[in-house]
Protein backbone atom coordinates (compact mmCIF):
# COMPACT_ATOMS: atom_id res chain seq x y z
CA UNK A 1 0.00 0.00 0.00
CA UNK A 2 1.34 3.47 -0.39
CA UNK A 3 2.71 5.73 2.24
CA UNK A 4 -0.54 7.40 2.51
CA UNK A 5 0.30 8.32 6.35
CA UNK A 6 3.01 10.49 8.37
CA UNK A 7 6.22 9.68 8.54
CA UNK A 8 7.53 9.24 12.45
CA UNK A 9 11.25 8.17 13.78
CA UNK A 10 10.71 5.72 16.89
CA UNK A 11 14.01 5.97 19.18
CA UNK A 12 15.09 3.45 21.31
CA UNK A 13 17.36 3.43 24.12
CA UNK A 14 18.59 1.04 26.72
CA UNK A 15 16.25 0.18 28.68
CA UNK A 16 14.62 -3.25 29.63
CA UNK A 17 11.20 -1.56 28.45
CA UNK A 18 12.77 -1.44 24.85
CA UNK A 19 10.85 -5.17 24.34
CA UNK A 20 7.51 -3.11 24.51
CA UNK A 21 8.50 -1.07 21.47
CA UNK A 22 7.67 -3.88 18.95
CA UNK A 23 3.99 -3.61 20.10
CA UNK A 24 4.18 0.16 19.50
CA UNK A 25 5.54 -0.53 16.39
CA UNK A 26 2.96 -3.06 15.30
CA UNK A 27 0.03 -0.79 16.73
CA UNK A 28 1.38 2.81 14.96
CA UNK A 29 2.18 0.67 11.42
CA UNK A 30 -1.89 -0.23 12.50
CA UNK A 31 -2.24 3.26 11.95
CA UNK A 32 -0.87 4.01 9.24
CA UNK A 33 1.92 5.68 9.79
CA UNK A 34 5.26 4.97 8.31
CA UNK A 35 7.53 3.79 11.54
CA UNK A 36 11.66 4.47 11.11
CA UNK A 37 13.52 2.52 13.89
CA UNK A 38 16.80 4.41 15.59
CA UNK A 39 18.76 2.81 18.22
CA UNK A 40 21.09 3.90 20.56
CA UNK A 41 24.08 0.96 20.87
CA UNK A 42 22.69 0.93 24.69
CA UNK A 43 19.28 -0.38 23.18
CA UNK A 44 20.96 -3.63 21.81
CA UNK A 45 20.84 -6.45 24.27
CA UNK A 46 17.04 -5.19 24.66
CA UNK A 47 16.02 -4.74 21.19
CA UNK A 48 15.53 -7.69 18.41
CA UNK A 49 16.15 -5.31 15.44
CA UNK A 50 14.98 -8.02 13.25
CA UNK A 51 11.70 -8.20 14.80
CA UNK A 52 11.35 -4.39 14.75
CA UNK A 53 12.85 -4.52 10.82
CA UNK A 54 10.00 -7.05 9.84
CA UNK A 55 7.11 -5.06 11.90
CA UNK A 56 8.16 -1.54 10.43
CA UNK A 57 9.07 -2.82 7.19
CA UNK A 58 12.38 -0.08 7.20
CA UNK A 59 15.98 -0.94 8.04
CA UNK A 60 16.32 -0.26 12.24
CA UNK A 61 19.32 2.36 12.06
CA UNK A 62 21.80 2.59 14.66
CA UNK A 63 25.03 4.31 12.89
CA UNK A 64 25.76 7.66 12.25
CA UNK A 65 27.17 7.29 8.83
CA UNK A 66 27.02 4.46 6.83
CA UNK A 67 27.92 3.77 3.04
CA UNK A 68 24.95 2.44 1.02
CA UNK A 69 26.52 0.08 -1.93
CA UNK A 70 25.14 -0.98 -4.67
CA UNK A 71 23.85 2.41 -5.78
CA UNK A 72 25.50 4.17 -9.03
CA UNK A 73 27.65 6.04 -7.59
CA UNK A 74 28.15 4.79 -3.93
CA UNK A 75 26.94 7.79 -2.11
CA UNK A 76 27.68 8.66 1.77
CA UNK A 77 24.43 8.09 3.37
CA UNK A 78 23.48 10.63 6.46
CA UNK A 79 20.68 9.17 7.64
CA UNK A 80 20.01 11.62 10.53
CA UNK A 81 19.63 14.39 7.84
CA UNK A 82 17.85 12.20 5.31
CA UNK A 83 15.39 10.90 8.04
CA UNK A 84 14.70 13.59 9.49
CA UNK A 85 13.55 15.81 6.59
CA UNK A 86 11.03 13.27 5.87
CA UNK A 87 9.67 12.97 9.27
CA UNK A 88 6.67 14.30 11.46
CA UNK A 89 7.59 13.62 14.89
CA UNK A 90 10.37 11.87 16.73
CA UNK A 91 9.22 9.38 19.55
CA UNK A 92 12.03 8.19 21.97
CA UNK A 93 10.55 5.13 23.78
CA UNK A 94 11.56 4.28 26.26
CA UNK A 95 13.91 7.02 27.09
CA UNK A 96 16.06 5.97 29.82
CA UNK A 97 17.50 8.42 32.12
CA UNK A 98 21.11 8.14 30.32
CA UNK A 99 19.52 9.07 27.44
CA UNK A 100 17.29 12.06 28.48
CA UNK A 101 20.50 13.17 30.49
CA UNK A 102 22.39 13.77 27.25
CA UNK A 103 19.36 15.25 25.09
CA UNK A 104 19.10 18.06 27.68
CA UNK A 105 23.37 18.33 27.33
CA UNK A 106 22.61 18.65 23.68
CA UNK A 107 25.35 15.59 23.20
CA UNK A 108 25.72 14.27 19.94
CA UNK A 109 27.91 11.20 19.89
CA UNK A 110 25.57 9.21 17.84
CA UNK A 111 22.73 9.03 15.37
CA UNK A 112 19.40 9.53 17.70
CA UNK A 113 21.17 12.56 20.08
CA UNK A 114 22.46 14.00 16.66
CA UNK A 115 18.96 13.62 15.16
CA UNK A 116 17.24 15.41 18.54
CA UNK A 117 19.71 18.02 17.87
CA UNK A 118 18.72 18.97 14.33
CA UNK A 119 15.23 17.88 14.78
CA UNK A 120 12.73 20.87 13.93
CA UNK A 121 10.06 18.65 14.46
CA UNK A 122 7.96 17.90 17.62
CA UNK A 123 9.84 15.83 20.24
CA UNK A 124 7.95 13.17 22.67
CA UNK A 125 9.79 10.87 25.25
CA UNK A 126 8.30 8.59 26.94
CA UNK A 127 10.75 7.68 30.10
CA UNK A 128 11.52 4.14 31.25
CA UNK A 129 13.48 3.89 34.53
CA UNK A 130 13.55 2.73 38.31
CA UNK A 131 11.56 5.37 40.75
CA UNK A 132 15.04 6.40 42.28
CA UNK A 133 16.34 7.56 39.18
CA UNK A 134 13.25 8.97 37.52
CA UNK A 135 12.54 11.26 41.24
CA UNK A 136 16.22 11.89 41.44
CA UNK A 137 16.92 15.71 41.09
CA UNK A 138 19.67 15.19 38.78
CA UNK A 139 17.25 13.58 36.15
CA UNK A 140 14.26 15.88 37.16
CA UNK A 141 16.66 18.76 36.36
CA UNK A 142 17.39 17.19 32.81
CA UNK A 143 13.47 16.91 32.02
CA UNK A 144 12.57 19.87 33.57
CA UNK A 145 15.22 21.23 30.79
CA UNK A 146 13.34 19.69 27.62
CA UNK A 147 10.17 20.52 28.51
CA UNK A 148 11.40 24.26 28.60
CA UNK A 149 12.60 23.30 25.44
CA UNK A 150 8.98 22.11 24.43
CA UNK A 151 9.66 18.36 24.54
CA UNK A 152 6.92 16.45 25.17
CA UNK A 153 6.58 14.11 28.41
CA UNK A 154 4.15 11.01 28.08
CA UNK A 155 5.11 10.32 32.39
CA UNK A 156 5.77 6.56 33.08
CA UNK A 157 3.49 4.93 35.50
CA UNK A 158 3.44 3.00 38.79
CA UNK A 159 4.48 -0.88 38.67
CA UNK A 160 6.71 -3.65 38.62
CA UNK A 161 10.10 -2.22 37.59
CA UNK A 162 12.97 -4.48 35.73
CA UNK A 163 14.63 -4.97 39.80
CA UNK A 164 11.70 -6.59 41.05
CA UNK A 165 10.48 -3.15 43.14
CA UNK A 166 7.09 -2.12 42.60
CA UNK A 167 7.26 1.70 42.04
CA UNK A 168 7.32 4.42 39.27
CA UNK A 169 8.99 4.58 36.48
CA UNK A 170 7.23 1.86 33.87
CA UNK A 171 7.01 3.20 30.67
CA UNK A 172 3.49 4.34 29.69
CA UNK A 173 1.27 1.79 28.12
CA UNK A 174 1.59 1.65 24.66
CA UNK A 175 -2.28 2.91 24.49
CA UNK A 176 -0.69 6.03 26.51
CA UNK A 177 1.68 6.71 24.65
CA UNK A 178 -0.83 5.86 20.90
CA UNK A 179 -3.02 9.29 22.92
CA UNK A 180 -0.76 11.19 22.73
CA UNK A 181 1.81 10.67 19.35
CA UNK A 182 -0.89 9.90 17.02
CA UNK A 183 -2.90 13.84 17.49
CA UNK A 184 0.44 15.04 17.17
CA UNK A 185 0.95 13.11 13.72
CA UNK A 186 -2.50 13.68 12.36
CA UNK A 187 -1.98 17.67 13.29
CA UNK A 188 0.98 17.79 11.26
CA UNK A 189 -0.29 15.91 8.17
CA UNK A 190 -4.13 16.00 8.04
CA UNK A 191 -4.95 12.74 6.13
CA UNK A 192 -5.59 13.81 2.24
CA UNK A 193 -8.08 11.60 0.60
CA UNK A 194 -11.68 11.79 -1.20
CA UNK A 195 -13.18 11.63 2.56
CA UNK A 196 -11.12 14.70 3.59
CA UNK A 197 -13.26 16.39 6.36
CA UNK A 198 -16.19 13.81 5.22
CA UNK A 199 -18.01 13.19 9.00
CA UNK A 200 -18.20 9.10 8.39
CA UNK A 201 -20.77 7.47 11.15
CA UNK A 202 -20.12 3.94 11.65
CA UNK A 203 -22.03 1.05 13.35
CA UNK A 204 -20.09 -2.07 14.63
CA UNK A 205 -20.33 -5.35 16.38
CA UNK A 206 -23.38 -6.96 18.30
CA UNK A 207 -25.87 -5.91 20.53
CA UNK A 208 -27.18 -7.32 23.10
CA UNK A 209 -30.37 -7.82 24.69
CA UNK A 210 -31.23 -9.20 28.51
CA UNK A 211 -32.85 -12.13 29.34
CA UNK A 212 -32.49 -11.39 32.98
CA UNK A 213 -29.63 -9.63 34.91
CA UNK A 214 -27.00 -12.20 33.84
CA UNK A 215 -28.37 -13.68 30.19
CA UNK A 216 -28.32 -11.71 26.83
CA UNK A 217 -29.26 -13.15 23.71
CA UNK A 218 -26.47 -11.66 21.20
CA UNK A 219 -24.49 -12.96 18.77
CA UNK A 220 -20.40 -13.54 17.24
CA UNK A 221 -19.99 -9.95 15.56
CA UNK A 222 -16.51 -9.22 16.84
CA UNK A 223 -16.49 -5.73 15.19
CA UNK A 224 -13.42 -5.92 13.18
CA UNK A 225 -15.25 -5.22 9.90
CA UNK A 226 -15.75 -1.81 11.76
CA UNK A 227 -12.86 -1.14 12.95
CA UNK A 228 -11.45 -1.43 9.50
CA UNK A 229 -13.76 0.72 8.16
CA UNK A 230 -12.97 3.44 10.81
CA UNK A 231 -9.60 2.98 9.79
CA UNK A 232 -9.51 3.41 6.47
CA UNK A 233 -12.20 6.05 6.28
CA UNK A 234 -9.76 7.57 8.83
CA UNK A 235 -7.07 7.51 6.67
CA UNK A 236 -8.70 8.62 3.91
CA UNK A 237 -9.28 12.16 5.75
CA UNK A 238 -12.62 11.36 7.52
CA UNK A 239 -13.51 12.41 10.75
CA UNK A 240 -14.72 8.97 12.34
CA UNK A 241 -17.44 8.67 15.05
CA UNK A 242 -18.05 4.56 15.79
CA UNK A 243 -20.79 3.55 17.95
CA UNK A 244 -20.47 0.19 19.29
CA UNK A 245 -22.12 -2.85 20.93
CA UNK A 246 -19.56 -5.12 23.20
CA UNK A 247 -16.87 -6.80 21.57
CA UNK A 248 -13.26 -7.76 22.68
CA UNK A 249 -11.48 -4.28 20.61
CA UNK A 250 -10.33 -1.15 22.75
CA UNK A 251 -11.76 2.27 21.02
CA UNK A 252 -9.94 3.06 17.76
CA UNK A 253 -7.39 5.78 19.00
CA UNK A 254 -8.11 9.34 16.26
CA UNK A 255 -12.26 8.05 17.06
CA UNK A 256 -14.94 9.49 18.71
CA UNK A 257 -16.58 6.43 20.35
CA UNK A 258 -19.30 5.45 21.67
CA UNK A 259 -20.06 2.03 23.72
CA UNK A 260 -23.50 0.65 23.61
CA UNK A 261 -25.40 -2.44 24.96
CA UNK A 262 -28.91 -2.91 23.20
CA UNK A 263 -30.26 -2.29 20.15
CA UNK A 264 -32.32 0.22 21.85
CA UNK A 265 -29.51 2.42 22.91
CA UNK A 266 -27.58 2.07 19.64
CA UNK A 267 -30.99 3.05 17.94
CA UNK A 268 -30.90 6.08 20.22
CA UNK A 269 -27.56 6.82 19.95
CA UNK A 270 -27.25 6.53 16.14
CA UNK A 271 -30.49 8.79 15.45
CA UNK A 272 -28.97 11.45 17.67
CA UNK A 273 -25.59 11.33 15.69
CA UNK A 274 -27.02 10.83 12.04
CA UNK A 275 -28.18 14.24 11.30
CA UNK A 276 -24.65 15.47 11.64
CA UNK A 277 -23.07 12.98 9.87
CA UNK A 278 -22.42 12.61 6.02
CA UNK A 279 -22.18 8.66 5.53
CA UNK A 280 -23.55 6.20 7.54
CA UNK A 281 -21.84 2.74 7.38
CA UNK A 282 -24.24 0.13 9.29
CA UNK A 283 -21.75 -3.12 9.89
CA UNK A 284 -23.56 -3.79 13.54
CA UNK A 285 -25.23 -6.90 13.37
CA UNK A 286 -27.80 -5.43 15.38
CA UNK A 287 -30.28 -8.05 16.82
CA UNK A 288 -33.36 -8.75 15.59
CA UNK A 289 -35.46 -9.23 18.06
CA UNK A 290 -35.48 -9.08 22.71
CA UNK A 291 -36.48 -10.81 25.34
CA UNK A 292 -40.09 -9.44 25.95
CA UNK A 293 -40.26 -9.39 29.93
CA UNK A 294 -36.26 -9.58 30.37
CA UNK A 295 -35.81 -10.47 34.22
CA UNK A 296 -34.22 -7.88 36.40
CA UNK A 297 -32.80 -10.94 38.87
CA UNK A 298 -31.07 -13.73 37.81
CA UNK A 299 -33.82 -16.44 37.36
CA UNK A 300 -33.31 -19.90 39.49
CA UNK A 301 -33.56 -23.14 38.11
CA UNK A 302 -36.86 -24.63 39.02
CA UNK A 303 -37.08 -27.63 36.99
CA UNK A 304 -38.84 -26.76 34.64
CA UNK A 305 -38.72 -25.43 30.64
CA UNK A 306 -38.37 -21.80 30.30
CA UNK A 307 -39.87 -20.26 27.20
CA UNK A 308 -38.90 -16.70 25.83
CA UNK A 309 -41.05 -14.37 24.25
CA UNK A 310 -39.57 -12.55 21.40
CA UNK A 311 -40.35 -9.29 21.00
CA UNK A 312 -39.10 -8.00 17.54
CA UNK A 313 -36.52 -4.64 17.63
CA UNK A 314 -36.86 -1.97 15.23
CA UNK A 315 -35.65 -1.44 12.36
CA UNK A 316 -32.54 0.70 12.79
CA UNK A 317 -31.28 1.43 9.47
CA UNK A 318 -34.69 1.91 7.82
CA UNK A 319 -35.49 4.44 10.62
CA UNK A 320 -32.41 6.46 10.46
CA UNK A 321 -33.20 6.28 6.20
CA UNK A 322 -36.37 8.37 6.58
CA UNK A 323 -34.45 10.53 8.18
CA UNK A 324 -32.16 11.28 5.77
CA UNK A 325 -31.28 14.85 4.48
CA UNK A 326 -29.96 15.78 1.28
CA UNK A 327 -26.45 14.59 0.58
CA UNK A 328 -25.84 12.04 2.96
CA UNK A 329 -25.04 8.55 1.64
CA UNK A 330 -26.39 4.95 3.65
CA UNK A 331 -24.14 1.61 3.60
CA UNK A 332 -26.18 -1.02 4.62
CA UNK A 333 -24.62 -4.54 5.16
CA UNK A 334 -26.80 -8.06 4.56
CA UNK A 335 -25.62 -11.18 6.36
CA UNK A 336 -27.19 -13.96 4.63
CA UNK A 337 -26.94 -17.68 4.54
CA UNK A 338 -27.70 -17.81 0.75
CA UNK A 339 -26.44 -14.61 -1.47
CA UNK A 340 -29.43 -14.67 -4.29
CA UNK A 341 -28.87 -11.21 -5.90
CA UNK A 342 -32.87 -10.70 -6.66
CA UNK A 343 -33.34 -10.80 -2.56
CA UNK A 344 -29.92 -8.72 -2.51
CA UNK A 345 -31.43 -5.76 -4.64
CA UNK A 346 -34.87 -5.94 -3.27
CA UNK A 347 -33.14 -5.73 0.04
CA UNK A 348 -30.87 -2.72 -0.69
CA UNK A 349 -34.32 -1.16 -2.02
CA UNK A 350 -36.65 -1.91 1.01
CA UNK A 351 -33.66 -0.74 3.74
CA UNK A 352 -33.30 2.81 1.27
CA UNK A 353 -29.85 2.23 1.15
CA UNK A 354 -27.16 3.52 -1.30
CA UNK A 355 -25.16 0.91 -1.23
CA UNK A 356 -25.53 -2.63 0.03
CA UNK A 357 -22.64 -4.65 1.17
CA UNK A 358 -24.01 -8.53 1.13
CA UNK A 359 -21.58 -11.45 3.10
CA UNK A 360 -22.37 -14.64 2.87
CA UNK A 361 -22.46 -15.72 6.42
CA UNK A 362 -22.21 -20.12 5.75
CA UNK A 363 -18.23 -19.74 5.23
CA UNK A 364 -16.80 -20.05 8.50
CA UNK A 365 -13.80 -18.34 7.08
CA UNK A 366 -14.86 -14.88 6.54
CA UNK A 367 -17.82 -13.07 7.99
CA UNK A 368 -18.34 -12.34 11.49
CA UNK A 369 -15.41 -13.50 13.93
CA UNK A 370 -13.14 -14.16 11.13
CA UNK A 371 -10.32 -11.63 9.79
CA UNK A 372 -11.28 -12.01 6.66
CA UNK A 373 -14.55 -11.40 4.64
CA UNK A 374 -15.99 -11.80 1.28
CA UNK A 375 -18.75 -9.15 0.14
CA UNK A 376 -21.04 -8.72 -3.17
CA UNK A 377 -22.28 -4.90 -3.32
CA UNK A 378 -25.00 -3.95 -4.44
CA UNK A 379 -26.65 -0.87 -5.45
CA UNK A 380 -30.36 -0.11 -5.40
CA UNK A 381 -30.26 0.42 -9.18
CA UNK A 382 -29.33 -3.46 -9.41
CA UNK A 383 -25.53 -3.54 -10.09
CA UNK A 384 -23.92 -6.74 -8.67
CA UNK A 385 -20.36 -6.47 -7.74
CA UNK A 386 -18.67 -9.57 -5.90
CA UNK A 387 -15.50 -9.35 -4.53
CA UNK A 388 -13.42 -12.31 -4.10
CA UNK A 389 -12.16 -13.37 -0.02
CA UNK A 390 -9.88 -10.75 1.48
CA UNK A 391 -8.49 -9.52 4.59
CA UNK A 392 -11.38 -6.95 6.32
CA UNK A 393 -8.61 -4.50 6.01
CA UNK A 394 -8.83 -5.11 2.03
CA UNK A 395 -12.55 -4.85 2.20
CA UNK A 396 -13.02 -1.75 3.95
CA UNK A 397 -11.27 -0.02 0.72
CA UNK A 398 -13.22 -2.02 -1.60
CA UNK A 399 -16.37 -0.87 -0.26
CA UNK A 400 -14.94 2.87 0.54
CA UNK A 401 -13.79 2.69 -3.09
CA UNK A 402 -17.69 2.07 -4.50
CA UNK A 403 -18.72 4.99 -2.07
CA UNK A 404 -16.11 7.51 -3.91
CA UNK A 405 -16.93 5.59 -7.33
CA UNK A 406 -20.77 6.78 -6.98
CA UNK A 407 -19.61 10.52 -7.46
CA UNK A 408 -19.60 10.59 -3.70
CA UNK A 409 -18.86 13.01 -1.79
CA UNK A 410 -20.87 15.47 -3.77
CA UNK A 411 -18.41 18.56 -4.33
CA UNK A 412 -19.00 20.87 -1.46
N1 LIG B 1 -30.30 -3.61 10.92
C1 LIG B 1 -30.83 -2.57 11.66
N2 LIG B 1 -31.74 -2.80 12.63
C2 LIG B 1 -32.19 -4.04 12.87
C3 LIG B 1 -31.68 -5.12 12.12
C4 LIG B 1 -30.74 -4.87 11.14
O1 LIG B 1 -30.41 -1.42 11.44
N3 LIG B 1 -33.08 -4.22 13.82
C5 LIG B 1 -29.32 -3.32 9.87
C6 LIG B 1 -28.01 -4.05 9.98
O2 LIG B 1 -27.06 -3.27 10.72
C7 LIG B 1 -27.57 -4.18 8.54
C8 LIG B 1 -28.87 -4.28 7.79
O3 LIG B 1 -29.87 -3.76 8.65
O4 LIG B 1 -26.87 -3.03 8.09
C9 LIG B 1 -29.28 -5.65 7.37
O5 LIG B 1 -29.22 -6.54 8.45
P1 LIG B 1 -29.64 -8.06 8.24
O6 LIG B 1 -29.61 -8.74 9.55
O7 LIG B 1 -28.87 -8.69 7.13
O8 LIG B 1 -31.09 -7.90 7.66
P2 LIG B 1 -32.46 -7.85 8.32
O9 LIG B 1 -33.09 -6.57 7.97
O10 LIG B 1 -32.38 -8.14 9.78
O11 LIG B 1 -33.22 -8.99 7.55
P3 LIG B 1 -33.13 -10.58 7.68
O12 LIG B 1 -32.24 -10.92 8.81
O13 LIG B 1 -34.54 -10.97 7.90
O14 LIG B 1 -32.59 -11.02 6.34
Amino acid sequence: MPDRGPTLILGVTGSIAAYKALDLIRRLVGEGVSVHVVATSKARPFFPAMAAEVLSGHRVETNLFSRKPYTQEEKLHVPHLSLLSRADAVLVAPASADFIARLALGLADDLLSTMLLSAKVPVVIAPAMEEAMYLHPASAGHRHTLNERGVLEIPPESGSLASGMTGLGRMASVDQILSVILPILRARRPPTGVLSGVRVLISSGPTFEPIDSVRFLGNRSSGLMGEALARAAMARGAQVTVVSGPTALPPLPGTTHYGVTTTREMEDRLRELFPAHQLLIMAAAVSDYRPRDPLPVKRKKDGKDWTLQLAENRDILLGLAEMRQPGQFLIGFAAESVLDPAALIKKCRSKKVDLLVANDISNSETGFASTQNEVTLVSPEGSINAFSRADKRVVAEQILDAVCKEGWPPAP
